[in-house]
């Protein structure tokens, strides 16, 4: 059954303000605002019309003259009409503006909607065993992904759909309004071709990995499964995938054949990205470079040259903090590769081996908890840092023009996320200016 997909089908055509915000990070630095790349309004409103950000400044300089007649406005506090008192004196532009509807946040903190770069959301079963198995002393090995590979060929489109919608529902009560696709539990023709269509029905960010891990049927011949890859596997995916991914790794793929699979990825109009150095050291994040793919994940093990690379380059780094939590490895060494001046995202690689949790604010507490981050760079990384990650420029900020997706916090400040972890702090979202609770 076709399903609608194209996200500006639910773009609110309508206006909206929001004010009383007491810490807006904007990600949109200048002069007069805080925080460095947070670029933060303090005292701040927004207003969104038709699904983007039409305007953000202080509140005291809202483009709002009058309070609106309209009824459907909300409020998270009191009133439903627009609050008259932010706006004395505002210097309202003509001709002024009024909104559909008004949400005063009370002081409350507002930040970019999460963009979540790395996630792997099709699939069937859990690997819950494998888990407590790994708690008790177990190592990780990438073969468990074969697992997932049985019960994702096992499971109809429905059910796995099912399972997504429920996904893309915990995420957005999360925060994450932007999430990037992978398949890479198919590694057939026909499996791959189901997992990134179905993945293109909630996202236009997926990723064809048929490139996760050899399956077994070809573990006697790697060659033809690259091959296959390469060749139906890619002409029959290419048509839902913006990306292509390998997992190059000792016990995935050699760099030779990321080479090989990611060249064909662009011959067919995929952009690269590489899973890489997630179980040990390696030339992926290197050959990432030299590809100028958007971004190479995991990042775990890396050598100064690796490092070099990174900061002469526009290749995100993107770190994965619940992979290193649920593998029990060492985390990624955030600090060092900021302090490089490498670009650095966080995202939650949601997957049922290595990473089970769609959760960015838990990234971000175990970030600045364990892999040297601040709370502002963790922030940025896991909504800026996701958007470069995309190379997307329409999300990750607030900014007139950007997407209206916002995260209002239920928290003074965005270190809250941090400060509070495992606490749920995610009190409303937007998403293309449709607000839900
Ligand atoms: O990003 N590293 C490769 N792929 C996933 C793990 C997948 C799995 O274990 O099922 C990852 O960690
Ligand atoms: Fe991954």
């Amino acid at each position: 059954m076709a399903r609608k997909r194209d996200t500006s089908e639910r773009i609110e055509r309508v206006s909206t303000l929001i004010t009383g915000i007491g810490e807006l990070v904007t990600n949109d630095p200048a002069p007069d605002r805080d925080g460095g790349p947070l670029g933060i309004i303090r005292d701040a409103s927004v207003l969104i019309r038709d699904g983007r950000i039409a305007w953000v400044g202080r509140s005291a300089h809202a483009p709002l003259a009058s309070p609106s007649s309209s009824s459907s406005s909300s409020s998270s506090s009191s009133s439903s009409s627009i609050e008259p008192a932010p706006f004395a004196g505002a210097r309202a532009p003509a001709p002024a503006e009024t909104a559909d509807s008004t949400f005063d946040l009370g002081g409350a903190a507002m930040i970019p909607g999460f963009v979540d770069s790395h996630s792997h959301l099709v699939f069937g079963g859990d690997r819950a065993d494998e888990f407590a198995a790994r708690m008790a002393g177990r190592r990780y090995e990438a073969g468990g992904i074969r697992s997932t590979v049985a019960a994702t060929r096992a499971a109809s489109d429905d059910e796995l759909r099912m399972r997504l919608s429920g996904f893309m529902r915990e995420l957005h009560a999360q925060g994450t309004t932007t999430v990037e696709i992978k398949s890479g539990y198919g590694l057939s023709i026909v499996d791959e071709e189901r997992l990134v269509r179905l993945a293109r029905e909630v996202t236009d960010e997926v990723t064809f990995l048929g490139a996760h891990v050899v399956p077994a049927e070809f573990a006697d011949d790697r060659d033809a499964y690259v091959d296959l890859v390469v060749g139906d596997m890619l002409t029959a995916c290419a048509p839902h995938s913006r990306w292509i991914d390998v997992f190059c790794e000792t016990g995935a793929f050699t760099l030779d054949e990321t080479r090989r699979i990611l060249n064909a990825g662009h011959d067919a109009g995929l952009l690269p990205r590489l899973h890489a150095s997630q179980l040990g050291p390696g030339a992926g994040v290197q050959l990432a470079v030299e590809l100028g793919a958007a971004s190479v994940d995991h990042c775990t093990y890396l050598t100064d040259a690796d490092i070099a690379a990174l900061a002469g380059s526009n290749t995100v780094a993107t770190l994965l903090p619940g992979v290193e939590f649920s593998t029990r490895q060492p985390y990624p060494d955030a600090r060092r590769l900021i302090d490089a001046g490498v670009t650095v995202a966080l995202a939650s690689d949601c997957n049922p081996g290595s990473s089970f949790t769609s959760s960015l604010p838990f990234c971000i507490a175990v970030a600045v908890r364990d892999m040297g981050m601040t709370p502002a760079e963790a922030v940025w990384a896991a909504t800026a840092g996701g958007a470069a990650a995309l190379r997307r420029t329409d999300v990750g900020r607030v900014a007139p023009g950007v997407r209206a997706d916002l995260v209002q916090l239920r928290a003074p400040s965005y270190t809250h996320l941090a400060y509070r972890p495992g606490v749920p702090l995610v009190e409303r979202v937007w998403k293309d200016g449709a607000v839900s609770a």
